[in-house]
């Protein structure tokens, strides 16, 4: 079950339609994307979902098992505990759009179950032309960043989460992001995981520290 990484990785590039007239161009390449290896193991790709008016985009890690299943983003445990969330911090649901920044389900098979594994940076470096495709697409006003890998999609290696979330950001200009992110001058938040709350000794106030983060996004779209 365990592949190399490096064998099949060429990234999504050459499997991004460049005349792509909408999301749903881009939905309709997404499964024939070999652009890493992830593909190889998962069920199907799963892309990012929410109208295309959408103000706010959400980047989560990748798909979960439940997600890999049924082919769409954050319907499984950790989605139900965002979309709670989401609402808790005033967001309407029908402003968000939510995808992941690896597109694929990453996991280990552990007998017939299939135990999580945290995409790494090949996989996310792979994977990214999709979601820039995405941004491209949208144009968010307001980019919430979901946890450590979508950050490192987002904002590079050194980005900490949990020393700058819940802070309005600007959309980071070097020169670099501001041409493979065409958003500017999108706002971004980042705040912890959903899974972490899960898997929190204290989800109760994981969860408010959540939805705290998640209310200073709102906010952003409101103000
Ligand atoms: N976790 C994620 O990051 N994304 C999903 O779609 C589901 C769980
Ligand atoms: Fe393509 Fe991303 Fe899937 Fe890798 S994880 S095959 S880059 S869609």
């Amino acid at each position: 079950m365990t592949r190399p990484d490096t064998t099949t990785t060429t990234g999504a590039d050459p499997y991004v339609p460049t005349d792509a007239a909408d999301l749903a161009d881009l939905r309709a390449a997404a499964p024939g994307c070999r652009g890493c290896d992830l593909h190889q193991d998962a069920t199907q790709v799963v892309f990012g979902r929410g109208d295309a008016d959408a103000r706010v985009v959400m980047v989560g890690e990748q798909p979960g098992d439940v997600e890999d299943r049924q082919g769409l983003p954050f319907v499984g445990p950790a989605g139900h505990l965002l979309r709670r969330a989401v609402d808790d911090a005033g967001i309407a649901a029908d402003q968000i759009y939510l995808t992941n920044a690896v597109k694929h389900f990453r996991f280990q098979l552990k007998g017939s179950r299939r135990i999580h594994q945290t995409p790494d940076r090949v996989h996310i470096v792979a994977c990214r032309p999709w979601l820039v495709a995405e941004f491209a697409m949208l144009r968010p006003e307001v980019v919430v960043v979901l946890g450590a890998t979508a950050a490192k999609a987002l904002l590079g290696p050194s980005f900490r989460v949990t020393r700058s979330r819940g802070v309005p950001m600007p959309w980071p200009d070097s020169a670099q992001r501001a041409r493979d992110f065409p958003v500017a001058p999108a706002r971004l938040v980042a705040t912890i995981h959903p899974s972490a709350v899960l898997r929190a000794d204290d989800r109760e106030t994981a969860y408010r520290g959540l939805v705290a983060d998640l209310t200073v996004a709102g906010k952003l779209l409101a103000g």
